[in-house]
């Protein structure tokens, strides 16, 4: 391989490593084809897309969902409309509601925070670390007696450290959701993330990793929790489920339709391929990167289970970063930083407005106000600064399960080049 040490770089005027864009780095939007077309016409052709009109062996829904838990290795799933809606259902199938606090990772898609306020529970924000995911130590300290819940973040198909999670929630007897929205498949000491925790929840929205337009799923092993999850995605599930008496309360209609679980049906049987083949590109690129100077792979809890969709790269400092992703981009890599105070990217807390400002829909000032909560939660844009710390200093690239191997060599051969233009050399 051509490691380019003393060429001069692209941004510089040098010759580009590539000189035609990568393949698209989005996963089952890709993939969509015949199969997908064929599902959602034999829906359309049945007319029927109310999944309660169909036997659960000729409802994609149900089909969906019994082979999505057998994946898992899960006892119960239940497909929704989308990966926020699931974790709503799963805080109420968790029990989770007024005046207790979530622990979340300063680093999620600020839905996870939404869907605690839409519960009436109030997001307690804790610092990631190394692996861009929650830090263990810091969310021990963010413990209070009203902390019910924590939400492990397995953000960019990167696993959380669920070993020391499990322990810690375990002792203090707070239980744990699993946000799995962007890294379906993806494993943690050979168990499927999503299946660790008391529940798990996984989003089918157009940029994850498969997709059914938008949906979402829930996954557990404890039957009460199914079935209080199953109460709040129908406020008539008891009454579907005539045979089998369920104890109801008010549910609010997230379904998933026949025509969106057709889709996802038919991209569930590719998530195994998709995954095969980002594991082996994201290997290749990271053996060749292993003597790049001034650059640090994102630490990982298990590198074997990781979903292999990011890379990412940390160098020295935010200015460093900013320089190495725009001499990459030269390159022809397109790649991206995460936190750089240009883009109020809504993963990061500090562009939580509604969060940050407790601001909320409702008159009273639920959930916040004194009257639910009594605890003492303050927010600030500055308040994990650990996290803004590690999310400034990244680069990342996205990889696409239809690159071939030779794309991943450029994407290695521009990491080298620029590494060692801007580090090489320095002893
Ligand atoms: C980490 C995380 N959690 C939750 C969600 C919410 O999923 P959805 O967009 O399907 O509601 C997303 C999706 O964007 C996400 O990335």
């Amino acid at each position: 391989m051509t490691i380019h040490r003393s060429a001069r770089l692209a941004i510089d005027g040098g010759e580009k490593v590539r000189t035609t864009p990568l393949p698209s780095s989005l996963h089952g939007i890709e993939e969509v084809g015949d199969e997908e077309i064929a599902a959602v016409t034999d829906v359309l052709r049945r007319k029927k897309m109310f999944r309660f009109l169909l036997t659960d062996e000729d409802s994609y829904t149900a089909r969906f969902e019994t082979a999505f838990k057998e994946y898992m290795g899960s006892r119960y799933a239940l497909s929704v409309t989308g990966g926020t809606t699931a974790l709503v259902t799963a805080l109420v199938g968790l029990g989770v509601g007024t005046g207790d606090e979530v622990i979340v990772p300063a680093y999620t898609y600020i839905a996870t925070a939404a869907a605690v306020l839409r519960v009436g529970a109030i997001p307690v924000i804790a610092e990631v670390d190394d692996t861009l995911t929650l830090d263990p130590n810091d969310f021990e300290r963010k413990i209070t007696p009203l902390t019910r819940c924590v939400i492990p973040v397995h953000m960019r198909g990167w696993p959380a450290q669920m070993d020391e999670i499990m322990d810690i929630a375990r002792r203090y007897d707070i239980a744990v959701l699993e946000d799995v929205a962007q890294a379906v498949g993806g494993e943690y000491r050979g168990r499927k993330l999503g299946s660790i925790g008391q529940a798990g929840v996984f989003s089918f929205q157009h940029y994850k990793i498969i997709t059914s337009g938008e949906g979402g799923m829930v996954i557990t092993d404890d039957e009460t929790v199914f079935r209080r999850a199953a109460c709040k995605h129908d406020s008539a599930m008891s009454f579907w489920k005539k045979d089998d008496p369920w104890e109801p309360f008010a549910g609010v209609n997230a379904r998933m339709c026949e025509l969106r679980a057709a889709v996802g049906y038919v991209q569930f049987q590719r998530l195994s391929g998709i995954l095969a083949r980002t594991r082996a590109l994201k290997k290749r690129i990271v053996s060749r990167i292993s003597d790049a100077p001034g650059i640090e792979l994102v630490r990982s809890a298990d590198p074997e289970g990781d979903c292999g969709i990011t890379l990412g790269l940390f160098l020295p400092s935010a200015e460093e970063a900013q320089r190495f992703s725009a001499a990459l981009a030269a390159e022809g890599i397109s790649n991206g930083t995460i936190y750089n105070k240009e883009i109020p990217d809504r993963h990061i807390y500090r562009y939580w407005d509604y969060v940050l400002n407790k601001w909320t829909s409702d008159r009273t000032g639920y959930p916040w106000a004194p009257q639910y909560y009594k605890g003492n939660v303050e927010y600030s844009p500055d308040m994990c600064p650990n996290s803004l710390g590690y999310l400034g200093r990244v680069v990342t690239v996205g990889l696409g399960q239809k690159w071939t191997e030779a794309d991943a060599d450029d994407v290695a051969a521009a990491i080298n080049k620029v590494a060692h233009a801007y580090y090489g050399d320095q002893t």
